[in-house]
């Protein structure tokens, strides 16, 4: 039985990895659980110079979820690089660093400024939602743009995140792929909002938001089928998975690697019982490699 994953350059012990915001820098989660038992660590998204985020509140729970309005606060990338690299190498797990541009300079900066050891690929994040304009990964010239600029600039594994705030997220997969992405991770979380009917105003400080959690998986699932019909790369998915029948939903949809996102404020063990489980999945069933049940709900892709 073995449920190793390789993405390009990327060799990862088992196909579970964290969605990035959700486990920070993995400091505090390293004193929960071991994290050489998941597949890699994707990092909180960095930019060049450091972000404060948007106003206050950022956060409310909904019934089957939760809206989050973070606005990618971050200490930037020589920050990064000075305090974050360092404890992120120790971990014995593999190290996706997530980043965000708003300009050709910054993709360029980040993508050299990452050449670095210990860093074991990008995902680019074009599709944040709490950021008060144009979602790069809603203009396909704009996609192209950054993913040419990272692909030129950076030697590492490059993943592009996709936003599920369009009408065909596949179109925008086979942009990435033919820009030079080696993968493709979906999905990054939905325009939503809330109101406080105390306060008689909208609930987050930045009014919108992005909605996660178990209410948007199916939703999520359904994107990734979709794109797996569309291009080669491997998939990434999040959106809702909470346990190892998520996952392995995911799987059987199309993705090779799954990431758990909201669910780790729930349950700080979840990824090490969803890798445990994947395992025991494939044990049980007798099936020698992850890769014989990737996207195997599928007919048969040509
Ligand atoms: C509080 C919070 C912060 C997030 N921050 C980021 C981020 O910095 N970069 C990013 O690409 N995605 C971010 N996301 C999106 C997640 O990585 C993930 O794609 C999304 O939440 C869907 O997965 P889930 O339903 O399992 O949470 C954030 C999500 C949450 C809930």
């Amino acid at each position: 039985m073995n449920s190793k994953i390789k993405i390009a350059k990327l060799e990862l012990r088992n196909p579970v990895v964290t969605a990035s915001g959700t486990f920070g820098y993995g400091k505090e989660f390293s004193e929960i659980i071991d994290l050489k038992d998941i597949g890699a660590v994707i990092t909180k998204t960095i930019t060049v110079y450091p972000r404060e985020g948007n106003p206050a509140p950022r956060i409310v729970e909904t019934p089957s979820g939760m809206i989050n309005s973070i606005g990618l606060e971050n200490k930037g990338l020589d920050d990064f690089l000075k305090n974050k690299l360092c404890s992120l190498k120790k971990f014995k797990t593999k190290v996706i660093v997530s980043i965000a541009g708003f300009c050709n300079e910054d993709f360029i900066a980040l993508s050299k400024g990452l050449n670095v050891a210990g860093v074991d690929a990008l995902e680019l994040n074009l599709s944040c939602p709490n950021l008060n304009k144009k979602i790069i990964a809603q203009n396909k010239k704009l996609t192209s743009q950054a993913v040419y600029l990272v692909r030129k600039y950076s030697k590492k594994t490059l993943i592009v995140k996709l936003s599920p705030n369009v009408s065909d997220i596949a179109e925008f997969a086979s942009v990435a792929e033919d820009c030079g992405a080696d993968a493709v991770s979906l999905v990054n979380t939905f325009y939503a909002m809330a109101i406080d009917i105390g306060r008689k105003k909208p609930a987050l400080g930045n009014i919108i938001g992005g909605l996660s959690g178990p209410a948007i998986k199916p939703i999520a699932l359904k994107m990734v089928f979709d794109v797996f019909k569309k291009v080669k790369i491997p998939i990434i998915a999040s959106g809702g998975i909470a346990d190892v029948k998520d996952a392995l939903e995911f799987i059987m949809a199309g993705a090779s690697v799954v990431s758990a996102g909201s669910i780790n404020f729930v349950n700080t063990t979840s990824c090490v019982e969803i890798a445990k489980g994947i395992n025991r999945y494939l044990d049980k069933n007798k099936i020698k490699t992850l890769k014989q049940i990737i996207g195997c709900a599928h007919e048969k892709k040509n």
